[in-house]
């Protein structure tokens, strides 16, 4: 999730109202409160720190990471482009001109971090794999010299003990698809169930917990309609019918997948952010469970319930290229749901004034903002522990107690070492600690959550924003690529051989 999410609510309806198109989301009648970024919870509300957590047997402690944000390596070996190298390639899109053609370099140092893991001991690596490694142009045969480097990875973290999580697409998708019209692109979904199925065959001998997707809303909003992320695209036709098409994708990829592999445990990595009313009216309540279902199920209900969101009062089929038949073939009854979550939203309706000089906000009165109570990060998000008990137990209420996986969770601190070279990044041991208290006590009233996966185990390049964005539990020095674990990678290593989150 980021932060530019916020402004998908208003990007779509900017857009369609400039293409004169029927709305996707239904107008909300009455009169409404004038909106605010303020939240009603008030910081008290916070949870306390409690002496200690402790965690289940067997769960998993991991970190996160994805292939174009650390591997480098983008020509190596018979990789084909994707639309990444592309988007980085093209001046102005990426802070400071970074690129990922080297990244952290893990291509070639996995050695050195899987090294990592171990004296962070941790049991769980959730990594991606570069479709344009497996298939350079998409189509076709395997490269074997890109599957060679994944099944070498996997026989390394089998051999420290590390359980592979292996996500198959974190937004890097082929070049040579996205000329030929890329997600919205229905052809897309078969392709990649294509490249699924030579994955599965090569790894899942090995590899039992697979996900489908890295959130499917953020590549599919940031990429297709606000342009911020690869492909670049903003149009509004594009962003729906890349939905639909990545829903049936993600159907398509998991009945690929369980047809090569039939015990493979298969789930997909959602961005996720409880989404509070900013007052008590009822306009607000209402505008806060659209936002969840714009925000959260959008590509989890067509998963798990063959439907899209039920707060979504009129779908326009036609627009998104809806045919017969579809909604049972974007079913994948999921084994278990990623949740990556950062922060908390804060839903609103525009009031009237913002609805007058904001067409959009007449048509479709829903705002979306983060909270403003909660200490920020470097990168401006909000740090909000409760965040992560609300979504866990709203997902555990919703869908029957689903088996959950923290995915992602983490912070951007961009503290360097200190002269000593020591890294002193106590607002991250901070952050992860209070998040994994509140995630603690999730757990204990009844949410069924077996790992928790820090993002990241390294600095790496963070998308639009280059290297400006440090969130890893490591230290990168871009220029050497020398890693320095930092203070919260020692702290980790110590919840992780505990099972439990002692207090400050
Ligand atoms: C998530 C992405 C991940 C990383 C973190 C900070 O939205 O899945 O790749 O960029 O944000």
């Amino acid at each position: 999730m980021r932060p530019t999410r916020r402004k998908f609510v208003q990007s779509i309806l900017g857009a369609s109202a400039a293409l004169g198109l029927p709305a996707v989301f239904s107008a909300c009648s009455g009169s409404s409160k004038a909106s605010t970024a303020t939240a009603v919870s008030s910081p008290l509300r916070q949870f306390g720190a409690p002496s200690e957590t402790v965690f289940p047997k067997g769960f998993s402690w991991g970190t996160a990471t994805a292939a174009y944000q650390i591997e480098g390596a983008w020509n190596e070996d018979g990789k084909g482009e994707s639309i990444w190298d592309r988007f980085a390639h093209t001046p102005g899109k990426i802070k400071n001109g970074d690129t990922g053609n080297v990244a952290c370099d893990s291509y070639h140092r996995w050695h050195e971090d899987i090294a990592l893991m171990r004296a962070m001991n941790l049991n769980s690596y959730r990594f991606s794999i570069a479709w344009p490694r497996i298939q350079p142009s998409g189509s076709g045969a395997a490269n074997a010299k890109g599957l060679d480097y994944y099944s070498r990875l996997v026989d390394a973290l089998l051999e420290a003990r590390i359980r592979p999580l292996v996500t198959l697409y974190h937004w890097d998708l082929p070049q040579a698809l996205e000329d030929a019209g890329g997600w919205p692109n229905r052809d897309t979904a078969s392709r990649f169930a294509d490249y699924v199925q030579l994955v599965a065959q090569a790894l899942g001998d090995r590899v039992r917990d697979w996900m489908i997707f890295n959130e499917p809303d953020a590549f599919v909003d940031l990429g297709h309609l606000e342009g911020t992320h690869a492909p670049g695209r903003k149009s509004l036709l594009d962003f729906l019918r890349a939905t639909h098409v990545v829903n049936l994708a993600q159907g398509e990829g998991f009945r690929a997948l369980r047809a090569v592999r039939p015990s493979a445990r298969v789930g997909t990595a959602f961005s996720m952010s409880p989404c509070e009313p900013a007052g008590d009216s009822e306009e607000d309540k209402l505008a806060a469970e659209r936002a969840h279902a714009i925000t959260n199920t959008w590509f989890l209900e067509p998963a798990l319930r063959g439907r899209y969101p039920d707060a979504l009062a009129f779908l326009p089929e036609t627009a998104m290229r809806i045919e017969a038949g579809d909604m049972e073939k974007t079913r994948a009854p999921l084994d278990f749901i990623g949740i990556n979550l950062y922060y908390r939203t804060i839903a609103s309706t525009p009031g009237t004034m913002e609805r007058f000089s904001h067409t959009q906000e007449w048509l479709f009165p829903v705002k979306m903002d983060g909270g403003q109570q909660g200490p920020k990060t470097d990168f401006g998000w909000e740090v909000w522990p409760k965040a992560i008990y609300d979504m866990v137990l709203r997902i555990t209420r919703d869908y029957n107690r689903p088996v959950i996986e923290i995915t992602e969770s983490g912070c951007s601190y961009n503290d360097g070492p200190d002269p000593s070279g020591a890294v002193r990044d106590s607002r991250r041991i901070a952050y992860h600690r209070q998040y994994l208290a509140a995630l603690g006590r999730a757990i204990a009233e009844g949410a069924d959550v077996r790992g928790y996966h820090a993002w990241s185990l390294l600095d790496n390049f963070e998308w639009a924003e280059g290297f400006s964005q440090r969130f890893g539990l490591t230290y990168v020095d871009f220029k050497t690529l020398r890693r320095t674990m930092k203070d919260s990678g020692r702290w980790y290593a110590k919840v992780a051989a505990e099972n439990r989150v002692g207090q400050a």
